[in-house]
Parts: structure tokens; sequence; C-alpha cells
């Protein structure tokens, strides 16, 4: 799977990237501008999903085209006025429908976010009790911490507040900060709700000196907010973020984050019950969760969660041999063969599926926890 999101990702690269150089070179340097920090959005999600040896380079790559396409805008302003559809845009109004049941494993970690979810809603506690209400959430990617947080939003049926940190610092560049501070505001008045800040390294990209004007306003701007609603005991708002790169980000950003979770890549249980999950319904011969549990070591439940539709695929494409062949229009009256899945169906799958983490990747996670930052 790592392999085809990779490649889909450099071709769209290359098609920004070319769109971009288009513009520029016919002298329309201000449409140029957003291909180059779409490119710039592209390149930090294939670091993601690279091993450490390209991770870095296509981060400075990142780097290097959202300032060619801030520079660009800069004398040529890009603006966009944040209508309310900017906002609407960035918010997930309907509740989410992820559930704790949908998680599979990750057993203590789920009681602990709860119980930080819900104590700052408890109505009668001791003064002296209090809970961080800005939670991260760090860990290989595919753990499930975007699940984490709708099941947040689920449970105490609360308004979800979602904010892709890059599509700040992209498609509503210049206007970033309005959006953060009319984010918390919604949120303040909605309350109790949830704030998710997913991807919340890709705008703090560096602890360095040489971090972007653009940037560091988003930071800012997020630091005073989230420094306004701390300061205010009784407000009902959480604030969740993750990250898959905790190194990565703002010494300042993460001091607001006392509570710091690390979401790791399931254990074997969690594995086993990660499969059961996502092979509900279907009949097992030949195999069983258990073992499927057993030789998945290593694995997310992203990749687990694939493997499974995989093996699914291919009993139904023997099953269906000529299934390609059926009239679209009939597809209404149409019933697939089925039979339980096999050994063999797994193999096939596990043979497609790269592992995203390695165990480098993971000690540097234990590390980065371990230094209690
Ligand atoms: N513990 C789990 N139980 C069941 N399914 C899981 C679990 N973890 C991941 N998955 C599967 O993987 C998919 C991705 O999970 P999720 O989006 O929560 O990962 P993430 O940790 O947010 O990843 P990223 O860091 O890449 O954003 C889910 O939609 C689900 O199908
Ligand atoms: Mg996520």
């Amino acid at each position: 799977m790592g392999e085809l999101r990779e490649n889909i990702l450099k071709q769209e690269l290359q098609k920004e990237i070319e769109i971009a150089k288009k513009l520029e070179a016919s002298g329309k340097s201000k449409q140029a501008g957003p291909h180059y920090r779409k490119a710039a959005i592209i390149y930090r999600r294939l670091a993601y999903i690279s091993r450490k040896e390209n991770a870095d380079k296509f981060f400075n790559n990142a780097s290097e085209y959202e300032a060619k396409g801030m520079t660009i805008s800069t004398t040529t302003p890009y603006t966009r006025a944040v209508d309310d559809d900017a906002i609407k845009n960035m918010i997930v109004r309907e509740k989410p429908d992820v559930t704790w049941e949908d998680i599979g494993g990750l057993g203590e970690i789920k009681d602990e976010i709860k119980e930080s979810m819900m104590i700052p809603l408890v109505g009668n506690k001791p003064a002296y009790v209090e809970s961080s209400r800005n939670i991260l959430l760090y860990g290989p990617p595919g753990t499930g911490k975007t699940m984490i947080a709708k099941a947040c939003s689920n449970m105490l049926d609360a308004p979800f507040f979602e904010v892709k940190a890059s599509s700040l610092l992209s498609k509503y560049f210049g206007e970033s900060e309005k959006i953060i501070a009319r984010l918390f505001m919604e949120a303040a008045e909605k309350q109790p709700s949830i704030i998710f800040i997913d991807e919340i390294d890709s705008i703090i990209l560096s602890r360095s000196s040489d971090i972007n004007e653009g940037t560091r306003r988003v930071i800012g701007q997020m630091l005073t907010e989230i420094d306004g609603f701390s300061a205010d005991k009784t407000r009902k708002v959480i604030i969740i973020a993750a990250t898959n790169r905790p190194w990565d980000l703002d010494e300042a950003l993460l001091s607001r984050f006392q509570k710091k979770i690390y979401v790791p890549l399931p254990d074997q249980k969690s594995r086993e019950m990660i499969f059961e999950l996502h092979l509900k319904g279907a009949e097992l011969d030949s195999i069983t969760e258990e073992s499927l549990g057993r030789i998945s070591e290593g694995f997310s439940g992203r990749e687990i969660s694939v493997i499974s539709r995989e093996a699914i695929m291919n009993m139904i494409r023997e099953m269906n041999p000529d299934f390609h062949d059926v009239n679209p229009k009939t597809l209404e009256k149409c019933t697939l063969k089925e039979r339980p899945l096999k050994k063999e169906d797994f193999d096939n799958a596990f043979s497609k599926i790269k592992k995203v983490t390695d165990k480098e990747t993971i000690e540097k996670y234990k590390e980065w926890g371990d230094q209690g930052l």
C-alpha cells in the first residue's frame, strides 16, 4: 500500500509543479503560488510515509516550495476572503460515527484518554483535581489517532471541530490566523466541544530560526488561543492534536500539551482484535484471527484493514471470475458468490502490503517519549 500511495503522491506532485512553473513562466505568478504550496503539502505527505533517508529530503523540499509559494504571493498578494464557507469546510459538523467499540486493542490508552476527556466536564469535583484539556496523540501512521479523536467527540456528544494544520498554511494562506481565531471562538460558543488539530507537525516544520513568517504567525495565533482557553478553567473545550513526527514540534507549542499520549503499533492481542473488526461477517477456514494476530507483527491498524480488504477481494475474485463481464445495468440483481477465507487469501494480501513503520522509527518514538518533554 505504501508504494502505491507514494506513486500517486508523486504523480500529483509532478502535476502541481508543472502547473506552477507554467503559470510562473507566463507571468501569472499570483496563480502559481497556490500550486507551489500544494506541492509543499504533497512533499510533506511523502515525507510522512517515507523512510528516514528520504523523509528529511522531502521535508526540505517542502520548505523550499512553501517559501517559493509565499514569496510569489507576497509580490502579488494572494488574498481570499474568509467567508463562512472557509470555516464550514474546516468543521465537521455532524457527529463522527466512530465509537470506542470500532477501535481494536489499545486498552489502557483508551481508558486514559476517556478519563482525561471526562474529568474537565465533571460538575462537582474537588478544586485541586485538574486535568489537562490539551492532549497530544503521537505515534506511527495508521494506529488510530484520528479514530480516537472522533470516538471522543461521539462519546461526549460534543461538536467536533477538525482542522488539518496543512490546509491552514496552504489553502487559506494569509487568512490562517483569522480562521484559527474564528474556529476557537465557534468551539467556545458550542462548548462542550472538541477541537482536533490533525497533522500538527505540518505547521511547525522546524525549530530553526529560518521558519517562515507565515508559519510563525500561525503558531503565534494558536498559542494565543490555547493560552486564552487554558486561562479559563471553566471552559469546556478540549483540544486534541495528532502527529507522526512529535520531534519536529515547536517547543512553545509542545509545552501547552501537558498530556502526551503515545498511540503505538498494535501488540499481538490488539492485532487480533483489529482483524476481528475488519473481518466481521466473513467466515474463516484454515486460519484464525488469533493466528493472523501472531503473524502480523509490525503492521498498523490501517495496514491490517487493507490486508483484510485485500484478502476478501482475493476470495471474491476467485469465486466470481466472470464478474467483470457482468452488465453494469444488472448489478442491482447480481449476487456475489462467497466462501470462507483461507490462509492463501491472506498470504497473497500480506505479500502486497508493506509495513510503513520500521523498528528504528519505533525506537525514536520511545526515546522521544522517555525524554519527558
Ligand atoms: N485500533 C484500530 N482498530 C480498528 N481499526 C483501526 C485501528 N487503527 C487503525 N485502524 C484502521 O486504520 C484506519 C486509519 O486509522 P486512523 O486514521 O485513526 O490512523 P491515524 O493514527 O490517525 O493515522 P495518521 O497518523 O496517518 O493520521 C482506520 O480508518 C481503521 O480502518
Ligand atoms: Mg490521522
